[in-house]
């Protein structure tokens, strides 16, 4: 019998935020892959898959790196693909976890990409977005009538940072754990910083939410940090 690859949402962090669709396909599972970026970091999405693991659930976890190096960044990826063909050679339903929505801004979607002519069958189940479950958590519209949303890495060039502030009424900012204090004077230029929020880590246990942007200090910010905001 073939494998069967799936890549499951996990959410952002509140266990209950995963789908009927998603627990029942992690109780399934044979294999779960838990990604991570570094080895010494555990994963988020493994713990808040937890209270759905089958007790005698093999649990995998892969490394893939977030550096330039594009050689160690093939060779990570070209070994975690063999894993993965192996266990769908040996007829094993793998269950790759992803946090909020595989297909958005995802590690899912290099690991679809390199398995979709595999021949094995994949299926995706969709989970919900952080940025979603900020705007409900907060009471934050995210967007509404004809208002332009934009969600916006905030790794881009700045030029498109600045092309897309412009043009738009309501912004998601993602990863901005490394230029946040030039991200709040972008708000502030652009006159979106009266109404902009920051969460970090919402869901889990550790969760912050930040009001004034302006009095952010020094303090390292969590790779898992949204900044929310409209037009005031
Ligand atoms: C690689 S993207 C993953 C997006 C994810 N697939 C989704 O559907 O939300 C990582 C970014 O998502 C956002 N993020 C993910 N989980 C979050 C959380 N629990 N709280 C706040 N932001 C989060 C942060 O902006 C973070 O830098």
């Amino acid at each position: 019998m073939s494998g069967i690859f799936y890549g499951v949402g996990v959410g952002p962090g509140d266990p209950e935020l995963l789908t009927v669709k998603a627990i029942q396909v992690i109780k399934a599972a044979d294999v779960i892959i838990a990604p991570k970026t570094e080895k010494k970091e555990g994963s988020v999405a493994l713990s808040i898959a937890s209270p759905y693991l089958k007790p005698d659930v093999e649990i995998l976890t892969q490394v893939f790196p977030m550096v330039s190096d594009t050689e160690i960044l093939e060779d990570a990826w070209e070994s975690n693909k063999q894993t993965i063909l192996a266990l769908l050679a040996a007829g094993k339903k793998v269950v790759f976890l992803t946090l909020g929505d595989p297909m958005f801004y995802s590690t899912y979607i290099y690991v679809f990409r390199l398995l979709e002519n595999s021949g094995y069958p994949i299926e995706t189940v969709p989970g919900v977005t952080a940025f979603c479950a900020i705007g409900s958590k907060l009471g934050y519209p995210l967007v509404e009538g004809n208002n332009i949303l934009s969600i916006i890495p905030a790794t881009i060039e700045e030029d498109k940072l600045e092309q897309a502030l412009a043009m738009s009424d309501n912004v998601v900012l993602m990863k901005v754990y490394k230029n946040v204090h030039d991200v709040v004077e972008k708000l502030n230029r652009h006159q979106l910083a009266d109404k902009a929020v920051m969460i970090s880590r919402c869901g889990l246990p550790d969760e912050k939410v930040v009001r004034d942007l302006d009095a952010i200090g020094d303090e390292k910010i969590n790779y898992l940090s949204t900044i929310l905001s409209r037009r005031s």
